[in-house]
Formats: structure tokens, C-alpha cells, sequence
């Protein structure tokens, strides 16, 4: 059961041009297992070796056309960022965006396109993700499908492991639902601790339903560092309130 479809994997020429530019030394390029979405068994990942340094970690799962890791990337020198994805065209997209950039090309980037669920554990040390980020990740609305979502234990078990304690888990989605789906699982997490227990509901209605015990406090003012994407565009247009969450992960 993986959190993701795959769609159409054809590049569009200019996203192709990016790809054919950027992808090396961007996109990892792993040797890969079972699936394409797999790391082989042997595949190894030397983060001092990828970026140069040591550097404090940026991970976003599910990074889409990129817009938050780029931006981050550029905007934080300081640390290094990977930015995880199962879609072709998303990573193509995040490498155009990248050739923006020229002749500024951040170091301090690379693109993961694996199954972040089953590639990171296996890629990553514990303890060597000091931000993790899962912004709008696919709702799966329907309640057949809600073992697919992404914020379930097996993906909650397989990487926060490797979140450094003190660390800082953000999130945001703009399903009511998922939402309180999210704080169900994120609260009551051992290693977790709310960074707002505090912090209000966001203001305002939503057109989708708000699930009866959705907690009043405990959300996430909006993360500072999270830029608008597509994905939240989309919610906004169409009612839905956009709820953040952070949490740190506790001392062992
Ligand atoms: C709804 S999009 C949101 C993208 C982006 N975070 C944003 O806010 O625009 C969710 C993305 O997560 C990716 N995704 C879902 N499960 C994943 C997994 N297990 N590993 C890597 N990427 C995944 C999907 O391919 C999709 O591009």
C-alpha cells in the first residue's frame, strides 16, 4: 500500500530541457530495487559526500513542482535540503525552477525520487533530519482509501526515527478531515510534543466538513517558511481553511 499514484511520467519539452540540464548532479540518481520507486538493497547515501559538508537537514516528503525546497534552498545556504518525490514531472518542474535561479544554483539541494516511506530509513542515519516538512499531502478523501494517506504509523514509524531530537516535524494541509486525521496520530505520538498547545484553530469556515472533537488548540500559526503553492491555491479557491501543524520530537 504506498501513499501515491503514479501518473503520467511524460515531460513536457521545457520540463524535458530542465531534466536534461539539471538532473545530474540534482535528481539522485540510486541504484533502484524492486520498483522504480525503491532503493536497492546495496544503495547508499553519503550526505557528506552529496553536499560537500555537514550541514544542518531540510527534508521535504512529497515535495511536488518544488516551490518550498527551492525556496528554501536559496533562502538558507546554511543548511542543506532534500527534497522527496515520487512524480517525474513535479522533480522536472522543481529543476526548471532551479535553472531560474542561474547563475545563483544552490549547492545546498538534491532530489530524492524514491518512496520516501521505504527509501529514507534506509538512506538516512537516525537523528540526521533536523526539519522534516509534509506540506498538502494527497487527502485520500474516501474512507477506503484512508490507509493510504501518508500521516499513518508505517510512514510515521519509518521516519521520525530519523528526525534529530529538538527537531521540528511541520505540516499543513487543507482538509479539515486530515487534519484532525493528523492530530489524532501526531498527538498522541511518544516521541512528539506540540511546538503550540496554545495556538488557536485557524479563523474562519470551511466548505469541507469539519470532523465532530477537531481540537480547538494546538495548530501551528503559518509556517514562516512555507511559500503558496499550487496545492494551496487551489484549497483556498475553493473554501477550505488551511490548517498547520509543528511538533518537536522529544529527547529519548
Ligand atoms: C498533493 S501533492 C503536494 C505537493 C507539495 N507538497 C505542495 O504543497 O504543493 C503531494 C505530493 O506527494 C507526493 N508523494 C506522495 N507520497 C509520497 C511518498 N511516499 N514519497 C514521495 N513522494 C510522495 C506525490 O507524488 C505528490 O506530488
Amino acid at each position: 500500500m504506498v501513499s501515491f499514484v503514479r501518473r503520467g511520467e511524460r515531460l513536457t519539452p521545457s520540463r524535458q530541457t530542465a531534466w536534461d540540464r539539471l538532473a545530474d548532479p540534482y535528481v539522485l540518481d540510486l541504484p533502484r530495487g524492486e520498483r522504480d520507486t525503491l532503493p536497492a538493497d546495496d544503495a547508499a547515501l553519503d550526505l557528506e559526500k552529496v553536499f560537500g559538508r555537514r550541514a544542518e537537514l531540510v527534508v521535504e516528503v512529497g515535495s511536488g513542482l518544488g516551490e518550498n525546497i527551492v525556496a528554501a534552498a536559496a533562502a538558507h545556504p546554511e543548511r542543506d535540503h532534500l527534497g522527496v518525490e515520487v512524480y517525474r514531472p513535479g522533480l522536472a518542474q522543481t529543476l526548471s525552477r532551479l535553472d531560474r535561479l542561474r547563475p545563483a544554483l544552490p549547492q545546498n539541494l538534491r532530489l530524492l525520487p524514491l518512496d520516501a516511506q521505504r527509501a529514507l530509513p534506509a538512506l538516512l542515519a537516525p537523528g540526521s533530519i533536523q526539519e522534516l516538512w509534509v506540506f498538502f499531502p494527497d487527502p485520500w478523501p474516501k474512507s477506503r482509501h484512508h490507509k493510504r494517506r501518508l500521516i499513518n504509523p508505517p510512514f510515521l514509524d519509518a521516519v521520525l526515527p530519523l528526525l534529530a531530537p529538538g527537531g521540528t516535524f511541520r505540516l499543513a494541509t487543507d482538509w479539515a478531515q486530515y487534519a484532525g486525521h493528523m492530530r489524532e496520530q501526531l498527538d498522541a505520538h511518544e516521541d512528539l510534543e506540540p511546538l503550540h498547545p496554545d495556538g488557536p484553530r485557524p479563523e474562519g469556515t470551511t466548505t469541507d466538513d469539519v470532523p465532530p472533537g477537531l481540537p480547538v488548540e494546538g495548530w501551528a500559526p503559518r509556517f514562516a517558511g512555507r511559500v503558496k503553492t499550487s496545492f494551496e491555491s487551489k484549497g483556498r479557491a475553493a473554501g477550505r481553511l488551511v490548517w498547520d501543524l509543528a511538533y518537536t520530537r522529544s529527547a529519548p
